[in-house]
């Protein structure tokens, strides 16, 4: 038998180069799904202390009808009826041991409703579940072993060699960290078809109206219930039925200085504990946005005004938008997605900036592909303080080059 000749420095580059992808990476279908359960957002504050035996808190019920006003929401999905409350009263006393009987049902609820949605995804771009290579799953909503990236094999029909991923608790940025890691594996592992599924309940984190406590207001009037998934892959298929929506760009993260105290949340033995400090996350957002676009863009020479991007950023609240408008000087109908986003569904976490994305598609199409300029940007913000900037491409412009 001849023996294989010792690998020399180029022999090794080779066999990388071949291992890589040509292009970069795009996304090349979208899925959204929601709860059954939707709360119109001027019932909400009925439903929530009906629910919760809270009525004779008046005083506290008139202040969450003012806060859930001023949040930008319409309305929202929710796993959680009164039925499954009035189950389960330990969820309403924070102090109340309930983790075991929170984490029992989204156990079941979180990969039926990511099922959902992948399933919508899969179906677009039009290829078998056994064709996805990797799988990068993330959630706030649980901690299995396995999660909900093994539950997933089964109900999707996915091959059991599938490369998984599962990252959890990484709160309102989880959507784009799932994507900007689906961009590296992409166009590092050429042919490789990655699904991005990202689910949240906000079960989790219920509790009732207590006086004093203002995060229970926020948490029950903004976030609420979703999943998405995104296929992300390099070097479309040209047989035409790959339809790359957006290629990605440039990926990016980083920390705002002094922050560390603005958004945090932790297990406890009654559901998610925490605080958003909301006064103050507006201000640490618009005071570093600007820096973060200009880190993203200028090392790739565009000389970009933010006016002729396209915009998909995380609606953590109309007053962050309305904050991030002010600073940036947008035109009005820049963060016009995530403001229907956020209106339509409120905070799904990670989730949301797909379905803004989702959005952005759907107004693009609407318009018969004159809707959207050819550079965009993805912003999203969570704990850390923490921002992910994606530089993105609309890919309606040149077709033939992706
Ligand atoms: C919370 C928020 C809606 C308040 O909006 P606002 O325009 O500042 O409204 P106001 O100052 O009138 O506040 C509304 C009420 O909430 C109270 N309030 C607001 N922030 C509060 C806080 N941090 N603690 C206690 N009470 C608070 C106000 O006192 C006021 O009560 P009142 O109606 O009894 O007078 C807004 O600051 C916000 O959206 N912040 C960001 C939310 C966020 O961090 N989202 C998650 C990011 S991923």
């Amino acid at each position: 038998m001849e023996s294989v000749p010792a690998a020399t420095p180029n022999t090794i580059r080779e066999i990388w180069r071949a291992q890589r992808a040509d292009g970069p990476a795009a996304m090349l279908a979208i899925g959204t799904a929601n709860p059954e359960h939707c709360v119109p957002q001027d019932e909400f504050p009925d439903f929530f202390f009906r629910a919760t035996g809270s009525d004779h808190l008046t005083a506290l019920k008139d202040k969450f009808r003012r806060v859930c006003q001023k949040l930008g929401v319409q309305k929202r999905y929710l796993h959680h009826t009164e039925e499954l409350l009035r189950a389960h009263p330990e969820f309403i006393d924070h102090d109340s041991p309930s983790l075991d009987a929170r984490l029992d049902i989204v156990a079941t609820a979180v990969p039926e409703l990511a099922a959902q949605a992948s399933k919508k995804a899969i179906a677009e771009w039009g290829r078998p579940a056994t064709d996805i290579t990797h799988l990068v799953v993330t959630t706030n909503s649980g901690a299995h072993i396995p999660g909900v990236d093994f539950r997933l094999i089964p109900l999707l029909g996915l091959r059991p060699s599938v490369r998984r991923t599962m990252l959890y608790l990484n709160g309102c940025f989880a959507g784009s960290a799932a994507l900007r890691l689906a961009k590296d594996l992409a166009e590092n592992n050429r042919g490789a078809r990655v699904l991005v599924v990202c689910a949240e309940l906000t079960l989790m984190l219920f509790s009732g109206p207590k006086e004093g406590c203002f995060q229970t207001l926020i948490n029950q009037g903004l976030f609420g219930d979703g999943a998405a998934a995104v296929i992300v892959g390099a070097d479309p298929a040209s047989s035409g039925h790959e339809h790359p929506l957006f290629e990605i760009v440039s990926a990016a993260q980083t920390v705002v200085p002094g922050s560390d105290h603005a958004i945090n949340m932790h297990l406890t033995k009654g559901g998610y504990g925490g605080n958003i400090s909301t006064r103050e996350v507006p201000g640490f957002i618009g005071d570093n946005i600007e820096q973060c676009l200009q880190d993203s863009f200028g090392p790739l020479g565009l000389g970009a005004k933010w006016n002729d991007l396209f915009w998909a950023v995380h609606p953590g609240s109309s007053a962050i938008l309305d904050h991030i408008d002010t600073v940036l000087k947008l035109k009005p109908d820049k963060l016009a997605a995530s403001r229907r986003v956020l209106s339509e569904y409120g905070n799904m976490f990670g989730v949301t900036i797909i379905f803004v994305l989702d959005e952005l598609r759907r107004r693009h199409k609407e318009q018969q592909g004159a809707g959207l300029p050819e550079w965009g940007v993805m912003i999203t913000f969570g704990p850390g303080l923490t921002v992910e900037t994606m530089v993105l491409r609309a890919t309606h412009h040149t077709q033939a080059s992706v």
